[in-house]
């Protein structure tokens, strides 16, 4: 048997059976790939599918991720692309890495028309951190930033900004209980503002923009955690772009960002490194060790987007949603929907109750096949966002 150990080996033959060497190295070799996949999962002798119970989410916090998407993770968990180690334990300086990692920006730059002019980014600390990050970049203290507050998320943005630069709200809701979008021609714009901010989509009242507002020569900042690659998008007019990705993008964890390049020109030189965006641009966004794994799972969305036909064909899903849910709403009879209807959202929405008569909807969270959480604050909110199926949005109103 020596012989067949050294063919495991790889070691010279010894003795007399050495003619067939090549035959049982080529056997050796076989047997040593079957090993591997049945390792990672690949081939298995056990049943494939766990018993799983998918429920739809139309929760807040993290949103539903394609499960075409999830069935490629979960078999590449073990091993990524032949790398003999899930993509969370290799480096993100090795060619692998970088190659997802520049893919991935490709796809990204695909969906969206990203000029060339405009750096892609992907950070961390969530868009909350990017809520302060912004004005410590692209504003010099003495400078004035405008914002609009249109609800719950513009109104932390401008909190954060407060203390880093001074705020000047230019339009605001508060007063309609964030019901509706002032009308741009009231906004009270300051021609030499550092930036305007705004939320497209304020994602707990539901209220988001359909038109893209006009800022003249003042940068367009917008928070698009719960917006971005439902629709197609102009990029172009705006100067910054940031996005939290537990929505439409992702797993929670990863910022994605883009930013037109005189921007990053103000960034100040006595900025901490990690805090600025010109550094991170210039270092691929690897000036630390990235989300890894965050970066991996947008990088398979942004394939599943492309799959899908892109956003134009996204823009048809969500406003199928959108029209099917607003709809039962409105001809309930037990419903309202408190938003001007120029200003509803296509990715949220909350309910009141219109009448003192019951609609039969429990407000517990139920088991499959759809469940649906509450926002601490209000009544009864559901979201759909991109990635969840129009089949989530016919379960959501026959729900008993
Ligand atoms: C519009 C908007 N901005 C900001 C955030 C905060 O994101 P993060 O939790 O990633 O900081 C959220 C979270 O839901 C959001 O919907």
């Amino acid at each position: 048997m020596d012989y067949v150990y050294a063919a495991f080996r790889g070691e010279a033959s010894p003795g007399r059976r050495s003619a067939r060497m090549p035959e049982l190295r080529a056997f050796a070799a076989a047997t040593k790939r079957i090993a591997r996949l049945l390792h990672c999962g690949i081939m298995t002798a056990e049943p494939q599918e766990m018993r799983v119970s998918r429920g739809y989410n139309f929760s807040a916090g993290p949103a539903a991720l394609p499960d075409e998407v999830l069935r490629q993770a979960q078999a590449e968990l073990l091993e990524w692309d032949g790398a003999r180690a899930s993509v969370m334990e290799i480096s993100h300086r090795g060619k692998d890495f970088i190659a997802l990692a520049e893919e991935s920006e490709r796809d990204l730059r695909d969906l969206l028309a990203i000029p060339a002019n405009y750096k892609v980014l992907f950070l961390q600390g969530g868009a909350t951190q990017h809520f302060a990050q912004i004005p410590m970049n692209i504003a010099r203290r003495d400078q004035s930033a405008d914002y609009v507050r249109t609800g719950d998320w513009s109104e932390k943005a401008v909190k954060e900004a407060q203390p880093l630069v001074n705020v000047r709200i230019v339009a605001d809701s508060s007063a309609t209980n964030y019901d509706r979008i002032p009308p741009r021609d009231s906004w009270d714009l300051d021609p030499n503002a550092a930036y305007l901010h705004y939320t497209p989509n304020e994602t707990i009242r539901g209220v988001e923009f359909h038109e893209i507002p006009d800022t003249g020569n003042v940068p367009l900042v917008a928070d698009m955690s719960s917006t971005i690659l439902s629709r197609p998008l102009d990029v172009s007019r705006f100067g910054l772009i940031y996005a939290g990705a537990q929505k439409n993008i992702g797993a929670s964890g990863l910022v994605v960002l883009i930013v037109r390049d005189d921007l990053l020109a103000r960034c100040p030189k006595d900025l901490p490194k990690i805090f600025n965006y010109a550094e991170q641009a210039a270092q691929g966004s690897m000036l630390n060790t990235p989300n890894t794994y965050g970066w991996y799972l947008s990088a398979l969305v942004f394939k599943w987007l492309k799959k899908q036909g892109g956003l134009a064909a996204m823009a048809e899903r969500n406003r199928a949603k959108a029209e099917l849910l607003y709809g039962y709403i409105d001809a309930s009879g037990y419903y309202k929907n408190p938003v001007e209807k120029s200003a509803r959202s296509w990715m949220n929405w909350t309910t009141r109750r219109a009448s003192s008569v019951s609609s039969g909807v429990s407000t517990k969270r139920r088991a499959a096949p759809a469940s649906r959480s509450h926002h601490r604050r209000l009544p009864l909110r559901s979201r759909l966002f991109s990635i969840t199926a129009l089949a989530a949005a016919r379960m959501l109103p026959v729900e008993r």
